[in-house]
């Protein structure tokens, strides 16, 4: 019994037909690249952006932002081949279970759970603050914050967090959603996504008149900028370090706005449910990350043209809900646009979380379909057709993180998933066009090995900039992972029949 027994091709897809009884087919190429956009704008662009200028980047974010986009574009290519070629639930981890063995599938699949499972609870962690943000403060901080946050406010009276109810109420909606159907979240989620792509736009037509040059010189932060403190003495931002200033910061910034470009590869989960994903795939993948590369490069150079980079790290100006602080303060007549902004934040989020969602129960129901992980994940509700016992399963788990786990933990595990996601599939792209190269793709990756190479070396790169208490975690995840394998799903794989 081999640990890298593959999954034949030909056999796979016919899983994927299984009669009419499968998932259903019901997205055509406008619903995948929404849905692509629907899982990339979000805490990335409107937190990170401000973020990366004010620590390491300074007007450079843009230049940061083509630096993370190239890094997305040779795995995204990668990804577009595959999702062609194989065009079944699962993603990265369906890809690996033909290329490289059912270890590496299972390996990949575990690391999955880390991209969307808690990519989608990072995110309602900062939906949840958002929300108190637009209501003045109004949900208590012990119910909005996790057991392990607490603050002493200004009366010098302490509060502690007890669990994040907002972050709960907002994955119930959403799970509930994604039960009724692929097509009503998909139709929730277009609308979201031509709200959120407006705000992004409006923000950069109206910031383009209030860009002043001189916040946009000298374009990269100067070797010796000096460090920022604040009012008690105690430093709150340092540019000495090799990646906070210069180009190096610049590469420090892309490692920061990375997260904002995280899935554009969810509309692979999605294969399954394309109507004609041979043509449509690809066009998903690429052109959600084509257009959402050139809005924020848009956004970044005019976030930091509107406002000096400097706010961003000042606790009392721009370090917080850093765009509605650039439109409140420095463009005039527009308030009404700073509350706009916000609102559509929220929206914004709810549709990552949407997608990060759907693409983890899709993840676990070919998991599921496989033996590696117990029926129920691919249980499909008897009306609606969705893996409705997954999308509960993954509540609950989600749903603990989001109430008793701090936003900056979940947030950093989520790149590495990724990032880790990324390097084997671009990898997989090389194994298979050498084992395999008469098999028929739809899309080809150009120029392989050179994309996929470069593809994996970026994201190893990206991976080792992590820091050293994430792959700490990150590592005793994926421990935690070859325990439940060996113990159980080796067992359990249809490849044993
Ligand atoms: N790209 C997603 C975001 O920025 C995860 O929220």
């Amino acid at each position: 019994m081999s640990l890298f027994r593959k999954k034949d091709l030909s056999a796979m897809l016919a899983q994927a037909d299984d009669g009419g009884k499968g998932l259903k087919r019901t997205l055509g190429a406008g619903n995948l690249i929404a849905l692509g956009i629907g899982a990339i704008i979000g805490a990335g662009l409107f937190v990170r952006t401000a973020a990366a200028a004010g620590q390491a980047a300074g007007p450079a974010v843009t230049i940061s932002f083509i630096i993370a986009a190239v890094g997305c574009a040779f795995a995204g290519l990668c990804y577009a081949e595959f999702a062609a070629m194989i065009p079944i639930a699962g993603s990265a981890y369906a890809y690996s279970y033909v290329t490289m063995g059912e270890l590496v599938a299972w390996i990949i699949g575990w690391a999955l759970i880390m991209e969307y499972a808690l990519g989608a609870a990072t995110v309602s962690i900062a939906w949840s603050e958002y929300l108190n943000k637009l209501t003045g403060g109004a949900i208590p901080y012990e119910w909005s914050h996790s057991p392990f946050e607490s603050f002493t406010d200004s009366l010098g009276v302490a509060h502690s967090g007890i669990m994040n109810a907002p972050a709960l109420v907002i994955l119930l909606a959403l799970t509930l959603l994604l039960i009724k159907g692929s097509q009503e979240s998909a139709m929730v989620n277009a609308v979201i996504v031509f709200i959120k792509v407006a705000i992004v736009i409006i923000f950069i037509a109206v910031g383009w008149q209030f860009i002043k040059p001189e916040n946009h010189t000298p374009y990269l932060i100067p070797a010796g900028q000096a460090a920022v403190t604040d009012s008690a003495g105690k430093v709150i931002a340092d540019y000495s370090g090799a990646f906070k200033h210069g180009w190096g910061g610049v590469l420090g910034g892309a490692a920061i706005v990375f997260f904002a470009f995280i899935g554009f590869d969810a509309v692979s989960t999605a294969a399954q449910e394309a109507k004609n994903p041979k043509r449509d795939m690809p066009i998903g993948i690429l052109g959600s990350l084509v257009v959402c590369t050139i809005l924020y490069i848009l956004f970044g150079h005019v976030l930091t043209g509107v406002a000096p980079w400097t706010d961003f790290v000042d606790p009392e100006k721009g370090r917080e809900a850093s765009v509605a602080y650039a439109i409140s303060t420095y463009m005039t007549g527009y308030g009404w646009l700073a509350t706009a902004v916000t609102v559509a934040i929220l929206a914004g989020f709810s549709s990552v979380i949407l997608v990060m969602l759907m693409g983890q129960s899709r993840i676990f129901y070919s998991m599921s379909k496989d033996g590696l992980l117990p029926k129920a994940f691919g249980d499909l509700h008897p009306k609606y057709q969705t893996p409705y016992k997954s999308n509960w399963i993954l509540f609950v788990f989600v749903g603990l993180f989001a109430a008793f786990v701090p936003g900056s933990v979940a947030g950093d595990l989520t790149s590495f998933g990724t990032l880790f996601a990324f390097v084997l599939v671009s990898l997989g792209i090389w194994i298979l066009r050498r084992k395999s190269p008469d098999m028929e793709r739809p899309f080809k990756t150009p120029l392989v090995p050179l994309v996929p190479i470069l593809g994996a070396v970026i994201c190893l790169a990206m991976i080792f900039a992590l820091d050293m208490q994430t792959l700490k975690v990150a590592f005793l995840w994926m421990i935690v992972g070859l325990f439940v394998y060996f113990l159980y799903s080796k067992k359990t794989s249809k490849l044993n029949k």
